[in-house]
């Protein structure tokens, strides 16, 4: 008999990806800054930060605040150019994601043209995503991407020279589905909707503008909405179009991963420093002895110490709210339930002492024999509080 095993991997537009999700073009960096974080292989790919034929220096510090829905950043597309690219963050990044998706920009064709031209058959590449937010010089509109006409010409050149499937990284609040088709049309393997939405975050204290290059662009959970409708349009014009989604995809991800670290984080703590009180009290130990002595008795104990725990908070938490909750019925006035509120909690707390108690002395008896003669020295001051019994 085989084992079967389950897998969460895609083929997006040629691209076989270990998971369905991606790392967003400029939140890796260059792949170092996540290092000992994020073990790249284990996500889908990387979309490198984009590209350009020249290297950037960026925007002025500061580069990203936080706002009410989300952040406002502004790199200025900092990078070293892209033939410094390829000569140290391409390796660097291949070597330690599975995927690669390298993003450009240009400000003309010529260089959407140049830089497609410095990647063609380049190890390391899986795909290209072409960023199409930047203005546009050579006609003279703030946003290249905008539109249909530009993308036409743009996407169309980079496919045609691309040895690698090329998605056209749409911009945000713009009419979508004419420069979706446009891209579509010119031979894109697969689109991004959609790039971030221009924004503008205020210093009100200073009255000035928070960031450094005055404008930027909004990432964060106010995109997911307009990622959705964008994606359901673009989806019923081109049914058959791969779609790759930004904008707050992988927030819930975040939010799940960081609460089962503190949960376990928290519940370790809880078992493994359980006796500090009754340690601090009964043999009158100082803080860091207390500590040290109540991590050794919990040593094999720790199940038994956190499903007592986990018992005494259910009692607690009954009690203290249905207490609580009766204040606020009974009680009209709002001084008085702070009041009440107060006191029950003050009576509800011993359910915590003695369970601490009760743990302490139990873990005592399995771990060192602690018997009663020794438990009834213990509390009369006697040494046997401070000594564990002889095996
Ligand atoms: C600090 C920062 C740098 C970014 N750099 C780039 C970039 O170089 N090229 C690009 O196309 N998008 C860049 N983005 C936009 C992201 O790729 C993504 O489209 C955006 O953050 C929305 O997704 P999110 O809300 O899930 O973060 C950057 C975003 C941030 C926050």
């Amino acid at each position: 008999m085989t084992a079967r095993t389950r897998s969460i991997g895609v083929d997006l537009a040629g691209v076989a990806l270990a998971t369905p999700v991606l790392i967003a073009s400029g939140c890796a960096g260059t792949g170092k800054e996540l290092h000992g974080l994020v073990e790249l292989r284990r996500v889908g790919g990387v979309v490198s930060r984009t590209v350009t034929v020249e290297p950037r220096d960026g925007s002025a510090p500061p580069r990203i605040v936080e706002s009410a829905s989300g952040v406002v950043w502004e790199t200025g597309l900092q990078n070293p150019g892209v033939d410094a690219f390829v000569a140290t963050e391409l390796p660097t990044l291949a070597a330690a994601s599975s995927a690669v998706f390298v993003s450009i920009a240009g400000a003309t064709l010529e260089e959407y043209v140049r830089i497609t031209g410095v990647l063609q058959g380049r190890t390391g590449v899986a795909a290209i995503e072409v960023h199409l937010s930047g203005p546009d010089r050579e006609l003279e509109r703030p946003v290249l991407g905008a539109h249909a006409d530009r993308v036409t010409e743009v996407v169309g050149a980079v496919a045609r020279m691309s040895l690698v499937p090329v998605f056209a990284k749409l911009p945000g609040g713009v009419d979508v589905v004419p420069v979706a088709v446009a891209a579509a049309r010119a031979g894109a393997s697969g689109l991004t909707l959609c790039a971030s939405p221009p924004a503008l975050a205020i210093d009100a204290p200073a009255s000035r503008p928070a960031l450094g290059g005055t404008g930027g662009w909004l990432s964060g959970p106010a995109l997911k909405p307009m990622t959705l409708r964008a994606v359901a349009e673009v989806h019923r014009a081109l049914p058959r179009m791969p779609l790759v989604l930004v904008g707050a995809i992988v927030r819930y991800i975040g939010m799940f991963v960081g609460l089962f670290f503190f949960l376990i984080g928290g519940i370790y703590v809880a078992a493994r420093w359980f006796a500090v009180t009754p340690l601090v009290v009964l043999e009158r130990r100082g803080l860091g002895a207390a500590l040290s002595r109540s991590g050794d008795l919990s040593k094999g104990q720790k199940r038994h110490i956190v499903n007592t725990i986990g018992l005494a908070a259910v009692i607690y938490w009954v009690l203290a709210l249905g207490l609580q909750f009766a204040a606020v019925f009974l009680l009209r006035n709002l001084i008085l339930q702070a009041v009440a509120r107060a006191v029950f909690t003050i009576l509800v707390y011993p359910v915590v002492a003695i369970t601490e108690a009760l743990l302490y002395f139990d873990t005592r008896i399995k771990a060192e024999g602690f018997d009663i003669e020794l438990m009834t020295s213990a509390l009369e001051g006697g040494d046997a509080a401070r000594e564990p019994a002889a095996p």
